[in-house]
């Protein structure tokens, strides 16, 4: 499918009510499309959409309010994120799409995925889960936008990046480390805030994984500490058309912390079905 838009870097795309900035390159028949993670952009998608580019068409967007797109008026919710994906979709007049996301783009997707089946060709959940915030889960989201608010984002970043990536990562890939900090500290502590709730308040999606008939690669790192394999493997475990890789020596960037492991997967699933 030829793309409609003029294509590249930092492509604008209006939506209702907000503008998102896209990353689109390459031709293909099916696009593939990445929703980064919670409080990420769409440059933590680089290594996958450098290597797919070639051979596919391949789009990367900043979520409302993070990287270079901007926030809207509404409160943050993962069904607006999710309504946000389609929205795009349409606009880039994409009828079906090969979509990837990561955690909080897992979620989004599982969301979108749910309510918008038709709109899927194959979909890559990576290092994510189904489940809703436990009540205590929810309490630290509560806590830590009371800290935010009082303290900005420097003591969060920091705690933030220690649990994200595996021991082995934060030793050998401090450049990776420091520029995901940096990517949180220039993100607007509202639209953090804003985004903790949203995800202290979504609802589960376990119960709606036996309605997938799509296939599904479920990647997630080994060490995960965020979303843990033990989520993973549910997901795979619950989902018809579904197989599962764990990424050695990864936290839960894994496409970020052994992004040739993590392409090689992706590659495979997604050439294996000409997409
Ligand atoms: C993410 O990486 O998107 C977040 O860590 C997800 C979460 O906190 O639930």
């Amino acid at each position: 499918m030829e793309p409609i838009h003029s294509q590249g870097k930092d492509i604008n795309i209006n939506l209702k009510g907000v503008t998102i900035c896209c990353d689109d390159f390459g031709t293909g028949n099916t696009p593939i499309i990445f929703i980064h993670g919670f409080p990420f952009d769409k440059s933590s998608w680089q290594p996958q959409v450098e290597f797919l580019k070639h051979t596919h068409r391949v789009l990367a967007y900043d979520i409302r309010g993070f990287g270079k797109s901007t926030p809207g008026q509404e409160n943050m919710s993962i069904n607006i994120f999710a309504d946000d994906l389609i929205e795009l979709m349409d606009v880039l007049k994409i009828s079906k799409a090969v979509v990837c996301g990561l955690s909080m783009g897992g979620y989004i997707l599982l969301n979108a995925v749910n309510r918008y089946p038709e709109r899927f060709e194959a979909i890559i959940l990576s290092d994510t889960q189904c489940i809703a915030d436990s009540p205590e889960g929810k309490v630290k989201r509560y806590k830590t936008i009371d800290q935010i608010n009082v303290e900005g984002l420097r003591d969060f970043s920091e705690a933030f990046v220690k649990n994200i990536f595996c021991p082995e990562s934060l030793d050998t890939k401090k450049e990776l480390v420091e520029r995901i900090k940096d990517i949180i500290l220039s993100t607007s502590p509202l639209t953090i805030t804003g985004t903790l709730s949203a995800l202290a308040e979504r609802p589960e999606m376990c119960s709606t994984l036996n309605e997938i008939l799509v296939p599904v690669l479920v990647l997630c790192g080994e060490e995960d500490a965020i979303t843990p394999m033990s989520q993973s493997e549910f997901l795979n475990h619950n989902i018809a058309n579904s197989q599962i890789h764990s990424i050695d020596k990864a936290g839960h960037l894994s496409n970020l912390e052994q992004p040739d492991v993590f392409n090689h997967y992706l590659n495979t699933f997604i050439s294996s079905r000409k997409f």
